[in-house]
């Protein structure tokens, strides 16, 4: 077994573009480690406060408290709930912040103020701004490592290595620690590949495109470690500090295979499936009674039923039939259910 890093390290989350899921991952990579090492983890994205606000609907208590408070000797970390142990330290406000930027160099001052968390000797997981300015730069020269986030699209992927271009310009290259790749609706294989040639790091893993995380997101919860996006998480983490979190506990992640199921969460398809399976049983009720009373009916129908049967089991298997079902009945139940309308409403019409 690998031994797990003895000091516990300062971890930035970078990525060329918002939106590509640093803050979640941030925030689920601090709830899994908190099982078992002690953890801060730290908002520093200075444009929007996402973590701030993300953890603001259920976990903390104090939005205004940040990291770049001036009056405070010791940075302001609170308790997070639902954590056993772990901190928080906001980015405070970010608004006045913004407005004082001439008068503070912010950048200079995230570097510091991260950089003086070390004394904790906790795990330290830091949250970035999307893009790589000014405000990041600072952040990824206080941390050891830094991981990339990166999405599929060609927009994230030039993104990506416009951030890999910047972080060498300023010798922070040598900081990174890898990539993940985040919203994967198919196989990941391939383009995990190009991003290892073209960032020149190491792949860490893909996280499925996930809607309960996107439910999670809305209502201010963090994924568990059992759920899809949690297993992933700590699976990408695992991978870049092997040790750390206890390998039985790491749960097992999707085959690149599986990861085209998460494309399919599409509800026309589902309901295409179900329509599918109600005609086949309808079908297969049809032929078993057939069978009964097999002299009474020709055998080229009973062969038309048979083959009508493999038809619908044929469409109600392949995604692009399925979905185009599912679309079929949906427009004829809401047709329906505009006659129904038009039907009631000039009933009462004429009674009037
Ligand atoms: N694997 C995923 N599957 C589905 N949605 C995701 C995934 N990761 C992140 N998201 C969603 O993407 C949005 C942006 O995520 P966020 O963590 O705020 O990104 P960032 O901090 O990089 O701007 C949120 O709605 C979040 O729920
Ligand atoms: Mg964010």
């Amino acid at each position: 077994m690998v031994d797990a890093p003895k000091i516990p390290r300062l971890v930035a989350l970078v990525s060329g573009k918002g939106g590509s899921g640093k803050t979640m991952i941030a925030a689920t990579i601090a709830y899994v480690l908190d099982y078992f090492v002690p953890c801060i983890l730290v908002d520093a994205d200075t444009g929007t406060a996402g973590l701030t606000y993300y953890l603001g609907i259920k976990h903390i208590e104090n939005f205004t408290a940040g990291l770049l408070d001036k009056s405070a000797a010791e940075p302001p970390l609170q308790r997070i709930k639902g954590f056993e142990k772990g901190l928080f330290l906001g980015i405070g406000d970010h608004r006045r912040l913004e407005r004082n930027r001439k008068e503070f160099v912010i950048a200079e001052a995230l570097r510091d103020r991260i950089s003086d968390l070390r004394k904790f000797e906790s795990w330290v997981i830091v949250d970035c701004r999307g893009g790589i300015d000014d405000d990041s730069l600072g952040v990824c020269g206080a941390v050891d490592d830094i991981i990339l986030v990166v999405e599929g699209d060609t927009t994230s992927f030039q993104a990506t290595q416009h951030v890999v271009e910047k972080l060498a310009d300023h010798g922070l290259a040598i900081k990174i620690k890898g990539f993940v790749l985040n919203k994967m609706i198919d196989d990941p294989t391939i383009l995990a590949r190009s991003a290892t040639s073209v960032l020149r790091t190491q792949y860490l893993g893909a996280i499925p495109f996930d809607i309960d995380a996107v439910r999670a997101f809305i209502v201010g919860e963090i994924p568990e470690l059992e759920s899809v996006f949690g297993a992933h998480v700590a699976s990408a983490f695992s991978r870049a500090y092997p040790g750390v979190l206890p390998p039985a506990r790491v749960p097992r992640v999707w085959s690149p295979q599986e990861f085209r199921s998460a494309g399919l969460r599409d509800p026309r398809s589902t309901q295409g499936g179900l329509v599918a399976a109600a005609a086949l049983l309808v079908l297969g009720t049809v032929i078993a009674r057939a069978e009964f009373t097999f002299s009474e009916v020709t055998r080229e129908v009973y062969r038309a039923l048979v083959g009508a049967a493999f038809l619908v089991g044929l469409a109600g298997a392949l995604e692009p039939t399925r979905r185009l079902i599912g679309q079929v009945f949906q427009s004829y139940l809401d047709s329906s259910l505009r006659l129904m309308q038009i039907f009631t409403r000039s009933r009462t019409r004429y009674r009037e």
